[in-house]
């Protein structure tokens, strides 16, 4: 990680009530389209949303699904998205403090799809690797990222990748660690050179 949590977390806040006007760009559109897209939840499942944000994904998803959780570390960002919940009467949606390695979610507790949206290339390839374990664990049936992401070398001239802030990683080690982790990869979107998103689904048990 390039910079503490807490150096992430005072930064988003500062620029969180200009955050939504601030996404106009073509590749970010295609990216919250293809994790809608691809999450696709049942009014049976709850959904976790890590790197919530403003909850551009999670309140797009909660009218299909039974729950959304949308979990964040900028309390600033969090607090637009429970405004923006407010304002349009979506009420099966929480936003709440919690951080990729440690989402605040209770054990044993329900959660059948995790996504996470423009986020995780925050971290280190190390801590994305225990994020991943981590989302393992808690069992979902799919795991959708969008995300910044190497198809190729990477490129700070290009957009989206600023290396005193951003950490992404190839799409190759992404694909190792879900594979590592117990996913089978059932989709790779290329939005950019350096965006994607990949899909997650959780390995057949072949026992059973
Ligand atoms: C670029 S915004 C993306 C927000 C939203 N997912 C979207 O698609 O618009 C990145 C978000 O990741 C959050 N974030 C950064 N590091 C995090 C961490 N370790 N755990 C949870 N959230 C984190 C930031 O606070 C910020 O709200």
């Amino acid at each position: 990680m390039k910079k503490t949590i807490e150096e992430h977390a005072a930064r988003f806040s500062d620029i969180a009530t200009d955050y939504d006007e601030s996404q106009d760009s073509e590749e970010y559109r295609a990216c919250v389209s293809l994790v809608v897209h691809y999450a696709d939840p049942s009014d049976d499942d709850v959904v976790l949303d890590l790197g919530t944000g403003t909850g551009a994904i999670a309140l797009a998803l909660a009218p299909d699904a039974k729950r959304v959780v949308g979990r964040d570390i900028s309390e600033g960002m969090l607090e637009q998205a429970r405004e923006k919940a407010a304002e349009v009467g979506i009420e099966n949606v929480e936003f709440d403090e919690g951080r990729f390695r440690d989402p605040n979610v209770d054990d044993g507790e329900q959660v059948d799809i995790v996504v996470s949206n423009f986020a995780m290339h925050h971290l280190s390839d190390e801590e994305k690797r225990e994020t991943i374990e981590v989302i393992s664990d808690l069992e979902p049936q799919r795991f959708v990222l969008g995300d910044v992401m190497f198809f190729g070398e990477p490129d700070p001239e290009e957009p989206y990748y600023s290396p005193e802030v951003d950490d992404p990683a190839t799409v190759g080690f992404l694909a190792d660690a879900l594979t590592d982790a117990g996913f089978v990869l059932t989709a790779v979107e290329s939005v950019h050179e350096q965006v994607g998103v990949l899909v997650a689904e959780r390995a057949p048990d072949i026992d059973e």
